[in-house]
């Protein structure tokens, strides 16, 4: 697993702290107060122990997060979370390898359990009965989906009455079979991301009445047939699908799935976002399509996304800015990094019909070498719409900075000069009182690294008369 998986499983749930305490409820962990009063409990194996020894009999606060992270044992001692109200149990990197009718025995409350252990593969009949009421979400890494006792776990995950999220994330499973999926319709966030999947079965979804949100992120699909046949039954309730870091080459057509609000399809293979397919997708607010192969996105393409609020086509290889005309809520359009194929920003790009909202638009890491003399103007407004636009030194280096008059608004717009060049690399020379003054002038603020510069600066009046060009003016 990546550690950057480990850390997020481990640090998230992690409360706003007041105080660390001197000593703990249990031997050799530490017990950090929340504002709220509820305590974080972390116990990492601090001196080769089996399992951490509570040393308050007790405990009558409510518990926060309890981590127990890479101790010896097997299994959890009876009696371990006697009386205890947990909200989050992390458990990962020890040896665990089951639970039994005794782990919870006595626990007061628990709403969520992630376990990030390679050997676990058996849950006790009846084990999960104390925590059956309570549990909304269970996360689960690297189980041993080959064992012979598996179906007998998912007959005891079933059990779990408020269970609403799942995540099953086998490395190693190629195969999620549906007998697994029978009897937990009431799930509304499933994740079977980082697994080895290549299609889907396509009774899976069956029986899922209140899906919201589907994770099948880093695996090896390569076209969405079986996925769609699979979620066919959830297509009304679905708000999210995520599909990224997984070999797709071809979409098909997303609009059956019309309360769609989340999209995910980066890290694929896709060249192309044909015509239709997301047409009718009148909620979707969000759609990634990072690091894809996308090199051009048709006008009809984006058609109908009233609701769209951020585009996200980073590192794909666009030589020209795709249509937001009828996007009318964009607030981000993220096109930095198109491997060197956008080189030039036409009259009007980012022009929009009826527009609602300010954009943010991102095109740093590339090259521009020809901006259109009204490349940031609006057709139906001397106002800028653009709230701040991110572009990266080799093209703010090169372009006619007079460019930056058309970002005036009444807004506060900025424009950040986003240097990719390492800070102590950076060229001081270009972050002058000149590019300073200007963009004051014209009252535009200036920030990232140039916009640091300390340094007090005169003369202003020069460079803005230099730029009293009628050519730049968006005017209506
Ligand atoms: C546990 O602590 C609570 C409050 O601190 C107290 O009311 C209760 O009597 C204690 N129970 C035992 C068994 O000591
Ligand atoms: C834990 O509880 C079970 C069932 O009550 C019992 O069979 C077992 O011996 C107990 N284990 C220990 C170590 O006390
Ligand atoms: C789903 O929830 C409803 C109402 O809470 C309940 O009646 C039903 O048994 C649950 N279904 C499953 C499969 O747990
Ligand atoms: C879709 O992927 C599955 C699994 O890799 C494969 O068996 C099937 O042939 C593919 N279908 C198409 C139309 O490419
Ligand atoms: C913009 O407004 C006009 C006039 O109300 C309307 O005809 C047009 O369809 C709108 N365009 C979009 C993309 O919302
Ligand atoms: C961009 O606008 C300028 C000034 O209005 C005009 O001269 C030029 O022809 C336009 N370019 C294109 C490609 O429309
Ligand atoms: C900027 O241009 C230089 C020289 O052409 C090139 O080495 C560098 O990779 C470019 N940086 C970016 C972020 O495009
Ligand atoms: C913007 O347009 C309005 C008319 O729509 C005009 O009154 C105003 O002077 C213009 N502002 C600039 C800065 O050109």
């Amino acid at each position: 697993m990546s550690s950057i998986v480990k850390n997020i499983l481990f640090f998230t749930l992690v409360n706003f702290v007041i105080s660390i305490e001197d000593t703990c409820f249990y031997d050799g962990c530490r017990c950090v107060k929340n504002i709220d009063d509820s305590y974080d409990v972390m116990c990492v194996n601090p001196s080769d122990q089996i399992f951490p020894k509570r040393i308050k009999t007790n405990i009558t606060e409510i518990i926060n997060t309890f981590l127990i992270k890479q101790f010896k044992f097997t299994e959890i001692p009876n009696g371990t979370f006697d009386g205890l109200k947990i909200r989050n149990l992390i458990i990962g990197e020890n040896n665990l390898e089951k639970i039994t009718t005794s782990t919870f025995r006595g626990i007061k409350f628990l709403s969520l359990i992630k376990i990030v252990e390679k050997n676990f593969e058996t849950i006790e009949p009846g084990s999960l009965d104390p925590i059956s009421e309570h549990l909304n979400e269970l996360g689960i890494w690297q189980i041993n989906y080959k064992s012979d006792r598996i179906d007998a776990f998912f007959d005891e995950i079933s059990r779990l009455k408020k269970l609403r999220t799942l995540s099953l994330m086998g490395y190693g499973l190629e195969n999620f079979k549906s007998e697994w999926t029978r009897a937990l319709g009431n799930i509304s966030f499933f994740s079977l991301g980082s697994n080895d999947l290549k299609s889907i079965d396509s009774n899976l979804f069956k029986s899922f009445t209140k899906l919201q949100s589907i994770d099948l992120s880093n695996n090896f699909l390569t076209n969405l047939t079986s996925v769609f046949e699979a979620l066919e039954p959830v297509k009304n309730t679905l708000r999210e699908i995520k599909l990224s870091s997984n070999f797709l080459t071809n979409l098909k057509d997303f609009s059956m799935f019309s309360n769609l609000q989340i999209l995910d399809l980066s890290n694929n293979k896709i060249d192309k976002l044909p015509k239709t397919i997301l047409n009718g997708l009148k909620q979707l607010n969000t759609l990634y399509l990072s690091s894809n192969l996308i090199s051009s996105i048709s006008d009809e393409a984006l058609h109908g996304l009233n609701e769209l609020s951020a585009l996200i086509l980073d590192n794909n290889h666009l030589n020209t800015v795709p249509s937001i005309r009828q996007l009318n809520n964009l607030r981000v359009l993220d096109l930095s990094n198109q491997n060197g194929k956008l080189v030039e920003i036409k009259n009007y790009s980012f022009d929009r019909e009826n527009s609602t909202s300010s954009l943010y638009i991102n095109l740093d890491l590339n090259e521009i070498k020809n901006f259109g003399p009204k490349a940031f103007c609006s057709k139906n407004s001397n106002i800028s719409e653009i709230r701040k636009l991110d572009l990266g030194y080799n093209t703010t280096s090169v372009m006619d900075k007079c460019l930056l008059k058309q970002l005036k608004s009444k807004l506060t717009s900025k424009v950040e000069f986003n240097v990719v060049i390492k800070a102590q690399n950076l060229d001081k020379s270009y972050c002058d009182c000149k590019l300073k003054n200007f963009v004051k002038s014209i009252q535009v603020d200036l920030v990232g690294p140039c916009g640091d510069l300390t340094s007090v600066c005169k003369d202003e009046q020069k460079e803005v008369d230099k730029c009293d060009k009628k050519e730049f003016e968006c005017g209506v």
